[in-house]
């Protein structure tokens, strides 16, 4: 029976709260542990949906784990037992792929299921492919799985067409135990892939990561046991700070970090919205102001992260005149909008490149610019969550708006918020967990 959050809107959000260990690392070293045989240990490993698929899908390769206390998991994968990842993962998230490289490093082959994870755009993987080919392998796409074979994967120089951050991550782990030197130039840096760089060093990598996006590995013939702290959430904390701004309120997110978050915070101050930056985190507050509009253009590190969109539209929806969004990096990530402007926001969605300069979308019949006429009173409303970050959005939304919201669909902000119900109640938001007629949390 699918269960849903039902919210009542209108209390500003106060408080403090811990922000959690970034899914978009955590996943990512999970997969890193398969290239050893050694034992590696994971801190601030967050708690959600999609960790427990990703490793559900290494289990289901060798690994083997086992939690030690809420957060730190030990990974183990004495022996790879099959190369072939089962079917059964195909559409649940993004990881099945970059298990490519610790497939083919130790076994010689890989077999992986289709991808998945949110749709918000075609997403598809012909970097990876053809990256994975550039190192040495031979990759056929059949009957919806991707066979990948060599004996030995090779150095490579490999230029990204766009800086993809699963081409960058799906390269690193390939060659990282390649024989020689490969060179990604184009390269993703998001704080994530420089915490995924961080734990390969740890096990015993060579890698490089120059200033003009050029990443060099120098490929090793063993790596080893490590420990490593997973980078907090920079999406998750963002998405409080917004939630704090928009409803009057006063967050302290703990373990927010102002150098992975540089680029919001300059977007938010330059709205007027509130926040300092403490030893301990960051607090985020409404200065009493009215908030003023902004043009914004989402990018690839260090840019404005296509993740912080959702929210940032949403606190558009309450600033004092016309903000516009242009997003550079899914071409079909704001259909969210569509309930949004149910529940009396102003949205106007252009396929144009409402933005300072044309991006890849650019005359290809996508609505990738929004318009939002703000402030606009937000009714209740009941709404379904389209895909995750949409879904943190929709709780904002819920939080702000006059009455009572159900939003459905909850699995996915699930998969990748931890305890969100509870975080957003330690804030002293109205908000629990329905099960048809019945409240099953509160
Ligand atoms: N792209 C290609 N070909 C490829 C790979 C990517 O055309 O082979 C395109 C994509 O279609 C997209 C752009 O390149 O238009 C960027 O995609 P990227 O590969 O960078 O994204 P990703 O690795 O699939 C990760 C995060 C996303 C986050 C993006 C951008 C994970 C599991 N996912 O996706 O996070 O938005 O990077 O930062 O790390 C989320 O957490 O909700 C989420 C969607």
């Amino acid at each position: 029976m699918a269960s849903y959050y039902e919210i009542e809107g209108g209390k500003p959000l106060e408080g403090h709260i811990r922000v959690s260990g970034a899914k978009n690392a955590a996943t990512k070293q999970i997969v890193a542990s398969l290239l050893t045989e050694e034992e590696c240990l994971l801190r601030n490993v967050p708690r959600i949906g999609d960790t427990k698929v990703t490793l559900d899908i290494c289990k289901s390769v060798g690994l083997q784990y086992t939690w030690s206390g809420y957060e730190d998991l030990i990974l183990c994968t004495p022996q790879i037992t099959t190369p072939e990842v089962p079917v059964a993962f195909s559409g649940l998230n993004r990881i099945p792929i970059l298990l490519l490289g610790p497939l083919i490093h130790r076994y010689g082959k890989a077999v992986i299921p289709m991808l998945g994870g949110c749709n918000i755009g075609e997403r598809p993987v012909d970097f990876h492919i053809q990256a994975l080919e550039a190192l040495g392998a031979k990759v056929v796409f059949e009957e919806d799985r991707y066979f990948a074979i060599a004996d030995q994967l090779h150095g490579a120089i490999i230029e990204l067409p766009f800086p993809s951050v699963g081409a960058t991550e799906n390269i690193l782990l390939s060659a990282v135990m390649a024989k020689g030197t490969t060179f990604i130039k184009n390269a993703a840096t998001e704080p994530e892939i420089i915490d995924l760089v961080m734990m390969l060093q740890k096990m015993g990598a060579i890698i490089y990561v120059d200033v003009d996006r050029t990443i060099v590995i120098e490929g090793v013939s063993k790596l080893y046991a490590a420990k490593h702290t997973v980078i907090n959430d920079r999406i998750e904390a963002a998405s409080f700070g917004i939630a704090a701004v928009i409803t009057g309120g006063n967050v302290i997110v703990e373990g927010a970090k102002q150098a992975h978050m540089l680029t919001f915070l300059n977007r938010l101050r330059q709205v007027g919205g509130g926040f300092e930056i403490l030893d301990r985190g960051i607090r985020f507050y409404h200065p009493g102001t009215s908030l003023k509009p902004i043009a914004i253009e989402t990018d690839v590190h260090p840019g404005f992260m296509t993740d912080w969109q959702q929210p940032f539209v949403m606190l558009m929806t309450q600033i004092d005149g016309l903000s516009v969004l242009h997003e550079t990096v899914y071409e079909n990530r704001f259909g969210y909008t569509d309930e949004l402007r149910r529940m009396g926001a102003e949205i106007q969605l252009y396929k144009q490149c409402l933005g300072e300069r044309p991006c890849r979308f650019r005359n290809r019949d996508y609505e990738h610019s929004c318009v939002v006429k703000g402030p606009t009173p937000l009714q209740a409303a009941d709404i379904t969550i389209p895909d995750l970050r949409a879904g943190f959005s929709y709780l904002i939304a819920a939080a702000v708006a006059k009455g009572v919201s159900q939003v459905r669909g909850i699995q996915y902000v699930e998969r990748g918020y931890s305890n969100i119900l509870e975080k957003f109640q330690e804030l002293n938001a109205n908000i629990c967990q329905r099960q048809d007629d019945s409240v099953k949390i509160n």
